[in-house]
């Protein structure tokens, strides 16, 4: 009988070469029905958080995924959020917030405006810690920060600004060790176990969803902080997502990063100034 199987048959037996198969499948397959772009991510850790998800929906295989993601939005829901890396605090890595406090809000006293993005903002504690800085310095009524990340599971929680109050003991450590002088218990009322965040430092906060693979430039800034989010990106969307932030800041406009990610050989390199290398931050110049 004739062979209808084709040549590579053998070679598609073992199970990791159905896995990439059912990976990019899936991942195709929730940019078609959800428009979340997951195509251009690191595929090394993708594949980590996809087999993890298969694993906690207790499933065998990545197109058992696909098929309840395809039908059940919660699933999609609960996919996204491991996908996406949600993981971040207040004051993280306190050194930041010093060169941020040194060199870069010294530069926006006499400014009327000052528009800053947080882009990829998670559950908001970022936010509120340049917030908790601006207010020190005596800027936060001028600030208009925008707070966007591609998850509005996040951006809820982070809108609410309500904290487990164990975690608040902790980042009141990397409050002090950023710079902080003051009780910083002072910005949040303390309840039931939780924290809520003091609503004089919310006001001037404008939450909204925004996707770095998918959407443009909305205005310009004077400040960008865009941290902990490429690294899951491989390199050509880190460009792209590189050109989008260069655009969307104003000459001399700050970029920060994480304590991971770097301008180093990306192609606006040439284009920014290093205002703190330890700290990540980069000024634009043209
Ligand atoms: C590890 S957290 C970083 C949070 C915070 N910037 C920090 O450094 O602590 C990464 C965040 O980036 C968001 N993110 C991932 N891909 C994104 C995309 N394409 N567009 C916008 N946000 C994205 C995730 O939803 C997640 O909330």
């Amino acid at each position: 009988m004739k062979n209808l199987l084709p040549t590579n048959y053998q070679l598609m037996k073992h199970d990791r070469d159905y896995e990439g198969l059912e990976l990019e499948l899936l991942i195709e397959s929730i940019y078609k029905r959800y428009g979340f772009d997951f195509r251009e991510y690191a595929p090394a850790s993708l594949r980590r958080r996809v087999l993890k998800c298969v694993k906690d929906e207790k499933l065998n295989t990545i197109s058992g995924l696909q098929e309840l993601v395809l039908h059940d939005p919660a699933c999609m829901k609960r996919l996204l959020r491991s996908l996406t890396v949600d993981v971040t605090s207040m004051f993280r890595d306190p050194h930041f917030y010093v060169a941020i406090r040194k060199k870069v809000l010294p530069q926006f006293r006499n400014y009327p405006l000052i528009r800053i993005w947080h882009a990829g903002c998670a559950t908001g504690e970022e936010v509120y810690s340049l917030a908790i800085l601006l207010k020190e310095e005596g800027l936060y009524d001028r600030a208009l920060i925008y707070a966007t990340d591609m998850n509005d599971a996040v951006l809820a929680e982070a809108k609410e600004g309500i904290y487990p109050l164990n975690e608040m003991r902790v980042y009141s450590t990397s409050y002090h060790q950023a710079g902080g002088r003051e009780e910083f218990s002072k910005y949040y009322t303390a309840k039931y176990g939780h924290a809520r965040i003091a609503t004089s430092l919310q006001k001037n906060i404008v939450w909204a969803m925004h996707n770095l693979t998918t959407d443009s430039s909305f205005n310009e800034f004077h400040l960008i902080l865009c941290r902990n989010v490429m690294i899951y990106f491989n390199r050509s969307l880190q460009d792209r997502v590189h050109n989008l932030l260069y655009d969307s800041l104003i000459f001399q406009g700050v970029l920060g990063l994480g304590a991971k990610e770097s301008i180093h050989s990306i192609s606006h390199e040439a284009d920014y100034n290093i205002l703190d290398k330890s700290g990540k931050l980069y000024q634009k110049l043209k």
